[in-house]
């Protein structure tokens, strides 16, 4: 395993400085992946060995692999939204790879955590799930249920202005059913393994506790609000 100093970390981190405007959020391009801080800033919850064994190994990699894919058919989509959204088989799974860990870094922040803060948020977790309480009770008991691979998905419901959790296999997500993902959890092994072996419950609490990022959540549900809902 390549180890990891301070100074390699701020350069790695600085080096997607760059192109993170030009990327909105989350930072999705069918040309560059990248994460939106250095890969040491979720530390001490995730260290950085295991974010950047995540990002380089899996979510680059398929980023690599997504663009032979598309250059092999000639084919030039839209957006990489788009291509989730309509492509199947390996080229699905190679975009929806891309697409979950662009949403999976942006659904974290080394300030997050904790109750919602903002009022329209609060509001839709209280009516959705009763209260964060209830939110958090259910993601845990998803978290928990999922054996193998997978996401775990808080998202708006397809012309509702509703937002339930989904645990969904392998690289499944809601955009194919027309849903507007606001937070995507990714319970590989790999996205923990390194740092909590096989302790998922104590890294879905320190998700929950000390990296979920609802500022993230509320621009994505003020992004889709103002779009049509897309049918299924
Ligand atoms: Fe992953």
């Amino acid at each position: 395993m390549e180890e990891i100093h301070g100074e390699e970390v701020e350069r790695r981190g600085a080096d997607i400085d760059a192109v993170d405007a030009a990327l909105g959020e989350p930072r999705v391009s069918l040309h560059v992946a990248a994460l939106p801080y250095p890969a040491n800033a979720l530390e001490p919850h995730l260290s950085a060995e295991t974010v950047v064994t995540h990002f380089e190994g899996h979510h680059c990699s398929n980023l690599l692999r997504l663009k032979a894919a598309l250059q092999a058919e000639g084919r030039t989509p839209e957006s990489l939204e788009d291509l989730v959204r309509s492509a199947t088989g390996s080229l699905f799974r190679c975009a929806a790879q891309v697409w979950n860990h662009a949403m999976c870094w942006s659904s974290m922040t080394p300030t997050g955590g904790g109750a919602p803060r903002s009022l329209p948020i609060r509001r839709l977790v209280d009516d959705s799930f009763g209260s964060y309480a209830g939110f958090r009770d259910r993601f845990q008991d998803l978290a928990a249920a999922r054996v193998g691979s997978g996401y775990l998905w808080l998202h708006r419901l397809p012309g509702e202005n509703r937002i339930t959790l989904t645990a969904a296999p392998n690289v499944a997500n809601p955009l194919s059913q027309g849903g507007i993902p606001l937070l995507g959890f990714d319970l590989w092994e790999h996205a923990y393994y390194l740092d909590y072996r096989n302790d998922v419950d104590q890294y879905v609490e320190v998700f929950l506790d000390e990296l979920l990022d609802w500022s993230f959540a509320e621009r994505r549900l003020s992004g889709g609000l103002s779009q049509p809902p897309a049918g299924p």
